[in-house]
């Protein structure tokens, strides 16, 4: 008997298989929203970058509080906007669970100090890779009114352009204490990263 025919015999069993195919793939979509969602949220970064030092010198700077009360959160830095490397970053992010749980690697002052400046480093090169692209989203280089900034960034702005700077190798230590060692431009120059 043809493949066909027996799935004709038994059409309701194949009904029945799709409807519960659909149904998994819908609940396993809704659950990776939600993961996504509650991966987002400042709590969630906070629970455990709080006692890693992060989040209190983030309290008070420009980011955090401003005139008009729109904010960047960790995350609007930190994780990357586009579907694709968004849930590349999400599962990227797991090895954190391992450095909490399994063999804590910041968990004291002195090992966040300690490892601070390497992390730092991690954070540069990956905004100079994709050209400061989390700044971007929300800071439009071509939507600035430069006439309105300070002579000082008009001429910096208009400098760092020229020769190809991004964003965080002028802003760098905007969020956090500046790390010990080489400044972004420092350390890419040492790594002949262009
Ligand atoms: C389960 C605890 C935990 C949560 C939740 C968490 N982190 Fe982390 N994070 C860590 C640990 C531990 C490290 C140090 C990893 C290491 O030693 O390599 C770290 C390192 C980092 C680093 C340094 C660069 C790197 O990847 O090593 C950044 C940036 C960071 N976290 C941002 C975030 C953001 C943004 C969130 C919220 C989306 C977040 N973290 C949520 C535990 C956590
Ligand atoms: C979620 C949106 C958002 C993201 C992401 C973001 N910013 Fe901002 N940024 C703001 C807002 C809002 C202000 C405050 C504007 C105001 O009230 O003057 C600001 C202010 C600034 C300022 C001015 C500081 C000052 O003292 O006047 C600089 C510089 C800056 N951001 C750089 C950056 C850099 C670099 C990044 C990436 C590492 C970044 N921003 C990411 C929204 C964002
Ligand atoms: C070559 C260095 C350099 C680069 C690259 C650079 N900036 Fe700046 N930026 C400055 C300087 C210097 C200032 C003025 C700081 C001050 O006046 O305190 C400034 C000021 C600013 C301000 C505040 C403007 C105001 O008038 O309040 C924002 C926002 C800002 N930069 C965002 C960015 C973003 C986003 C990028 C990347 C697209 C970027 N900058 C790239 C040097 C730079
Ligand atoms: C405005 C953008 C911005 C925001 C908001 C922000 N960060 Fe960062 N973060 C950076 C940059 C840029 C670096 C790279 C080091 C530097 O320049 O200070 C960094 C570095 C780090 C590091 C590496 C260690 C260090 O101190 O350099 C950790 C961990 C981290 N951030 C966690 C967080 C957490 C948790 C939050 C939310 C409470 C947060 N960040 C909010 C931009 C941001």
């Amino acid at each position: 008997m043809s493949v066909i025919k027996k799935l004709r015999q038994h059409w309701m069993l194949v009904l029945g298989l799709l409807v519960a195919l659909g149904l998994f793939s819908v609940s396993v979509g809704i659950a990776g929203a939600y993961v996504l969602a509650h991966t987002s949220t400042e709590e969630f970064c906070v629970s455990c970058h709080e006692m890693s030092y992060n989040f209190a010198e983030y309290k008070g700077t420009i980011h955090d509080t401003n005139r008009t009360g729109v904010r960047a959160i960790c995350t609007d830095c930190h994780v990357p906007h586009e579907p694709g490397p968004l849930v590349l970053a999400k599962i990227k992010a797991t090895k954190d669970l391992y450095y909490t749980y399994i063999s804590p690697s910041i968990e004291t002052e002195e090992k966040f100090e300690a490892k601070r400046a390497h992390m730092a480093q991690g954070v540069w090169k990956e905004m100079k890779a994709n050209d400061s692209a989390t700044c971007r989203s929300c800071h439009r280089a071509d939507k600035m009114s430069v006439e309105l900034q300070s002579a000082g960034a008009q001429r910096r702005h208009a400098k760092g352009k020229a020769e190809g700077k991004t964003c965080i190798e002028c802003h760098y230590g905007i969020a956090h204490n500046e790390p010990e060692g080489p400044s972004p431009t420092e350390l890419f120059n040492s790594l002949a990263i262009k």
